[in-house]
């Protein structure tokens, strides 16, 4: 029997409208535009307001309207939806089966899977062995999150970083030598550095819990920095090692956007120039599970067949680990009937390509 491979053949993305710069952001806490810049890289991030009553589940299925537009899939044909989150909708019901409900995926189950900032590498290798096993064809993967949802717009330390916005990928049986080709993957417990206290079955939410302010994202972010560089370099060196590739043969890397430096310095181990590393963290921030397909939502126009992509994602738990992909398709053409590519390239300002992606 012929080896199953899972690969990539359509991406679809969605950010919502608003976006909150540094003079903005300069003006909730004691920060500055150079200060963010200079330690995180973040310029501005696309937030979901809380008043317009919405949850990830409306980022996703945007995104995955996207999707099902741009590669022409007939909705019935989808076998599977996989929403990597820590910010679904519900404790319960999962998002997946909003998604699944709002885009009319009849012949398709799904799920949520909670792996912070790994969640999307994850769902990639969960989906792609759901394919490799031979039962399924054609299944979705989201990554994404309402980190505004969670942040506390009073603390400094964390709120500059996060901003809000939803990709996916279709993967799809093949037997060409594309695909995802290997993973590794890696978690070590911590909950001291890097958690939300309350709201959780070990601490359900409470008037107390709640005038503490542990319903909000908690990070020491100098000890995650330090873990987050070691592992994610690490294990893109497990990985070029593995299957050969090297600063002259791996075409990108994809790193989580957690920090710009962090981004970097994962790249300088593998003597990898920056024109080889996607990164979007100056116009996005961090949207923890979002981040890596928001990434070939934005680069697909400049993929080709046959190019080395390395992903790498770390957060908390710690959950991290790299996978070595071969993409499968010329993606100018596909991007061409994405908007995206416009923003990327700079091309339009971010008012036009809302307004395009409206009429779309
Ligand atoms: O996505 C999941 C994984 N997460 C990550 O990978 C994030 C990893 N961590 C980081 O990206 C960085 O550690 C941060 C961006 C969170 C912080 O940068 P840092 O360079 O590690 O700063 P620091 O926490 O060591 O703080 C340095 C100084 C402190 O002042 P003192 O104590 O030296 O006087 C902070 O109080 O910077 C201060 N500071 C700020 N100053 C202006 C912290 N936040 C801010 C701020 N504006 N927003």
């Amino acid at each position: 029997m012929e080896k199953i491979n899972a690969v990539i053949t359509g991406v679809g993305g969605y950010v919502p409208d608003y976006i909150l710069d540094n003079e903005e952001m300069s003006r909730l806490v004691d920060t500055s535009d150079e200060w963010i810049m200079e330690r995180i890289g973040v310029k501005t991030r696309h937030i979901l307001k809380p008043e317009q009553g919405r949850g990830v589940s409306y980022l996703m299925t945007r995104a995955v309207r996207q999707l099902m537009e741009k590669t022409g899939a007939d909705p019935d044909s989808v076998e599977a939806l996989i929403c990597a989150t820590t910010t679904a909708d519900y404790h319960f019901p999962s998002t997946a089966s909003v998604v699944i409900g709002n885009i009319g995926l009849r012949n398709a189950f799904g799920f949520d899977m909670e792996s912070a900032c790994a969640g999307f590498l994850y769902a990639m290798e969960v989906g792609a062995n759901y394919i490799r096993s031979g039962r399924y064809k054609r299944i979705i993967v989201c990554g994404g999150e309402h980190m505004s949802s969670m942040v506390n717009y009073q603390d400094r330390n964390t709120c500059p970083i996060f901003g809000d916005g939803a990709a996916c990928v279709m993967m799809e049986a093949t037997t060409e030598e594309v695909g995802l080709i290997d993973g590794y993957y890696r978690v070590e417990h911590d909950y001291d550095h890097l958690h939300m206290a309350a709201g959780g079955s070990a601490k359900p939410p409470t008037h107390e819990t709640v005038d503490a302010r542990e319903h909000f994202v908690y990070q020491e972010g100098r000890a995650v920095f330090k873990h987050a560089v070691t592992k994610m370099s690490d294990a893109v060196e497990t990985i070029a090692k593995r299957n050969g590739l090297t600063n002259e043969n791996i075409t990108w890397l994809v790193p989580h956007q957690a920090n710009i430096r962090i981004e970097l310095a994962v790249a300088r181990r593998l003597g990898l120039s920056e024109s080889q590393v996607m990164v979007n963290i100056d116009h996005m921030a961090n949207t923890s599970g979002g981040t890596l397909p928001l990434c070939l939502w934005e680069y697909e126009p400049q993929l080709r067949k046959g190019d080395r992509l390395i992903f790498t994602a770390f957060g908390a738990g710690f959950s991290w680990g790299a996978s070595y992909m071969i993409w499968g398709y010329d993606g100018a053409k596909e991007a061409a009937k994405s908007p995206a590519q416009f923003y990327k390239e700079g091309e339009i300002s971010r008012e036009e390509w809302h307004e395009l992606r409206e009429k779309r």
